[in-house]
């Protein structure tokens, strides 16, 4: 059965390790016809969330029109959610997390996803898995699929890759 997929890449580097990781999954997941739709953060100029709680009142939307709204409902709408990111200082990078606050008006309302996790790093991943997992687990019967991590270029690690295009076409 097709699923809705979404694929949030956070890092700075187009076409970098983690994205060129995203778009492994990508390839899989429409190469099994999936809806898949990718997301590249830093194509998208966002504000921080301001802690105003106005998305915590009935109308449940964040004042701030800057693009993000697109993305949260493709993330409530989704079946199956990709998170990715370079690791830095041992922890996600800033992007995903100023992203992950961003969500606040939904973060509680994504319920049963699938959600697997894209990291890479130079050579130690430290505690980055613990914010994602974190962040992951105040929504509704969450399943942790699967966790790609890659050190070094990844370009050169073609076993990795079609590992994650794999995981992408039997999502
Ligand atoms: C600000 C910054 C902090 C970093 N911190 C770490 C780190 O804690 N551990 C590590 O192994 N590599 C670290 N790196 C290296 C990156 O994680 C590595 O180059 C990664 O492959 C980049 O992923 P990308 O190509 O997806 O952006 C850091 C790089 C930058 C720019």
């Amino acid at each position: 059965m097709s699923k809705n997929v979404i694929v949030i890449s956070s890092s700075p580097r187009a076409g970098g390790n983690s994205d060129t990781m995203c778009d492994e999954f990508v390839n899989g997941a429409l190469d099994a016809d999936n809806a898949v739709v990718k997301y590249f953060l830093e194509d998208i100029r966002f504000h921080a969330c301001k802690a105003c709680y106005k998305c915590k009142t009935p109308e449940k939307k964040c004042f701030q029109e800057d693009g993000l709204a697109e993305v949260l409902e493709k993330m409530l709408e989704a079946d199956v959610i990709v998170y990715a990111t370079p690791v830095y200082y041992f922890s996600m990078c800033g992007t995903l997390k100023r992203f992950f606050d961003r969500c606040y008006p939904i973060f509680r309302d994504l319920e049963n996803k699938d959600y697997y996790i894209i990291t890479s790093a130079g050579s130690t991943n430290g505690n980055v898995l613990q914010g994602i997992r974190d962040f992951i687990s105040f929504s509704k019967n969450p399943t942790e699929k699967a966790v790609f991590s890659a050190f070094g270029d990844v370009k050169s690690q073609p076993e990795l890759l079609k590992e994650i295009y794999e995981a992408g076409f039997h999502c």
